[in-house]
């Protein structure tokens, strides 16, 4: 297990998987005995396989799913951005979309709309609050699914393969965007990709492999061990 201690900055960790175990099904455990722990204020990335388990991993963190055992801590506030944003986006319009996260929060109309203009201004998109959905593109949903994260004030937003169904220059621009956002306002990032070129924007990085976290930490070492194991 990895001691609050391990995590090389000294930031004391938000996310905390200490130990999980999960099966779909009694044939085969997806997770065994899987640790891991994110520090408050940066962007660590998981990568692995198809099928090792990262989305289920994910879930499991967004209260989706329950772990057969272990435990997990997250923060109270947690946003999630899908891969495909067609599964996420809810509204006819962008504002709407977004105002339509705060609905629990008993807030007035005055105070959702500061909440929505603030969020959008956050991702550069204060222009389009009135854009429909449809209107969008691919890119524009993604930054869309982010700001509703931001304007419900999460602390923390996990991202499962948010830039796979994006052109390679909005893939770059989303994922230098988040690491700003994370940057600028102290959010915390988990963020689940295949692409070895985005390692270059955040913080340190999970290899899942077996069930469970086989390597982590430096981006590039991880990286290096990557590309290596890609060419053999
Ligand atoms: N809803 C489900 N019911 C049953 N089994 C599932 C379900 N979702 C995923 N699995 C199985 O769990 C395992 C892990 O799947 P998961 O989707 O978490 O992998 P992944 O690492 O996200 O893969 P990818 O890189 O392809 O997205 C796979 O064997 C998969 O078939
Ligand atoms: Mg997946």
């Amino acid at each position: 297990m990895v001691s609050d201690t391990d995590i090389k900055s000294g930031k004391s960790p938000i996310i905390k998987v200490n130990d999980i175990c999960f099966s779909w099904s009694s044939e085969a455990t997806v997770l065994n005995s899987c640790s891991l722990q994110v520090p408050r204020g940066e962007f660590w990335m998981l990568l692995g396989n198809n099928g090792s388990g990262k989305s289920t991993l994910l879930r499991l963190l967004a209260g989706l799913l329950i772990p057969d055992s272990g435990s997990i801590v997250m923060p109270y506030k947690t946003g999630f951005v899908f891969q495909n944003p067609d599964h996420q986006l809810v509204m006819p319009t962008v504002g709407a979309d977004i105002a339509f996260g705060l609905v629990s929060e008993n807030l007035s109309i005055v105070q959702v709309k500061q909440r929505v203009r603030e969020a959008l201004d956050a991702v550069n998109l204060l222009d389009l609050e009135r854009r429909p959905i449809h209107a969008l593109s691919g890119g524009q949903k993604q930054r869309i699914a982010i700001a509703g994260a931001i304007a419900r004030n999460c602390e923390a937003i996990l991202f499962d393969e948010p830039t796979a169904l994006l052109d390679p220059d909005t893939q770059l621009e989303l994922v230098a965007q988040v690491r700003n956002l994370v940057k600028q306002r102290g959010l915390t990032a988990l963020w689940v990709t295949h692409r070895l070129e985005e390692l270059d924007y955040c913080d340190g990085a999970f290899l899942l492999e077996g069930g469970k976290v086989v390597a982590q930490g430096e981006p590039q070492v991880l990286k290096e061990k990557l590309l290596a194991s890609e060419k053999q």
